[in-house]
């Protein structure tokens, strides 16, 4: 069918940092590369994230939901899972992109959005992912074990910790004397077309109302 006069796949983009990811989807929606899906609304964990700002610019409604710290661990995931589950109920959101979010998301939003939330890492999992392995963590833990090779995955997001089933991964090789910086940098240019394929796959996954 022709994308234009598809009903729309309302998406929802959870954000903590620069929002690269996040800009490299609003780039795409502009271009039409994501078919008929658009971004409904973009929710910060941090109050300082520029992601806001680009949302913001864009146009694109955006909520910040901070975690509850004064919670344990684990209530404050559940607490914030359960906003942003409302959130998307409220909304009527079909597909959910995690694009740089550092909260780990649980209970019923991970059932309720269960083939229909991914997530973007910054390694060839199930190589260094998991609690407490983020943005230039990994990086380090990447040239500190001597990999030859590193890159990002995007994968569904279910109730572990970088453990869904992977939908694509881009390689980008280790070169000798890098710094965990020139790392992310290498791996940021792969980052950026991943998000838009695993965005386009996850939209026609939703058009199709398929379970996977
Ligand atoms: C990206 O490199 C992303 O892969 C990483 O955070 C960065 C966010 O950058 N995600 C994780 O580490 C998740 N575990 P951005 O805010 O500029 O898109």
């Amino acid at each position: 069918m022709n994308p234009k006069k598809m009903k729309l796949t309302k998406i929802m983009v959870l954000v903590s940092g620069s929002g690269m990811n996040l800009q490299a989807l609003i780039d795409a929606e502009r271009s039409g590369k994501l078919r008929n899906g658009t971004i409904t609304a973009v929710i910060s964990d941090h109050p300082q994230a520029f992601a806001i700002e680009r949302a913001r610019r864009a146009g694109i409604p955006v909520f910040v939901e901070v975690p509850q710290e004064e919670l344990s661990r684990a209530e404050r995931n559940l607490e914030l899972s359960n906003r942003i589950l409302e959130r998307a109920q409220s909304m009527n959101i079909n597909g959910i992109i995690l694009a740089g979010f550092l909260s780990i998301l649980q209970g019923p939003l991970v059932s309720a959005f269960f083939g229909k939330m991914i997530n973007i890492h910054p390694s060839l999992l199930p190589k260094f992912g998991g609690n407490g392995m983020y943005g230039m963590k990994v990086h380090q833990a990447v040239l500190e074990a001597g990999e030859k090779e590193s890159g990002c995955t995007v994968h569904f997001v279910d109730n572990g910790i970088n453990t869904g089933t992977i939908i694509l991964q881009r390689k980008v090789p280790v070169l000798s004397g890098d710094s965990p910086g020139d790392l992310a940098e290498r791996i940021r240019h792969e980052e950026y077309s991943a998000i838009v394929n695993a965005s386009v796959i996850l939209i026609k996954i939703v058009n199709r109302g398929a379970v996977v």
